[in-house]
């Protein structure tokens, strides 16, 4: 059974989670907005991403007998200056969630609750590939800058990614 503090702070994560999604879903109307297919679909893939964590943190808090409760979920940003400041506010976001999983591993630790601090470890792995993967997308763009037929090329490259739902969703 999750204790109440455990319970608040993951449905919370299921909020972020979802707003995660709902943030890089604005980003992919952006890059439509842009006809950047290629872009679009590295988004998309995001969202994906991000719709499976918070479905992984829906069926843990259930399978510990707790409640989900479901939050409204804040209006993300609809406009960015370029492909660059997009990806620029990728990695901060991700690295704001990495910040939100270490505080939900302290808790763990000062609750004693031993399975949801197991739970999150795969969600610490997890954060390390989200943070790597956006970085590596802005010292691409870095290399790029606004040269246009740089812009293109990476578009074509960036079509390439493939969503890989995790190996389990618990
Ligand atoms: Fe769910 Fe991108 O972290």
């Amino acid at each position: 059974m999750l204790n109440k503090k455990i319970e608040e702070a993951l449905n919370s994560q299921i909020n972020a989670e979802l707003y995660s999604a709902y943030l890089y879903m604005s980003m992919v109307a952006y890059f439509e907005s842009k006809n950047l297919t290629g872009f679009s679909n590295w988004m998309q893939v995001q969202v994906q991403e991000e719709l499976s964590h918070a479905q992984k943190f829906f069926n843990y808090v259930n399978e510990r007998g707790g409640l989900v409760t479901l939050q409204a979920i804040d209006q993300p940003d609809t406009e960015w200056d370029s492909v660059q400041t997009v990806f620029d506010a990728t990695l901060e976001h991700e690295q704001k969630v990495t910040s939100l999983i270490n505080d939900l591993v302290a808790l763990t630790r000062a609750e004693n609750d031993n399975a949801t601090y197991n739970f999150l470890q795969w969600f610490v792995t997890e954060q390390v590939e989200e943070e790597a993967s956006a970085d590596a997308v802005i010292q691409k763009l870095n290399l790029i800058g606004n040269f246009g037929p740089g812009i293109f090329m990476m578009d074509q490259e960036m079509a390439n990614r493939v969503f890989t739902p995790p190996a389990t969703t618990a």
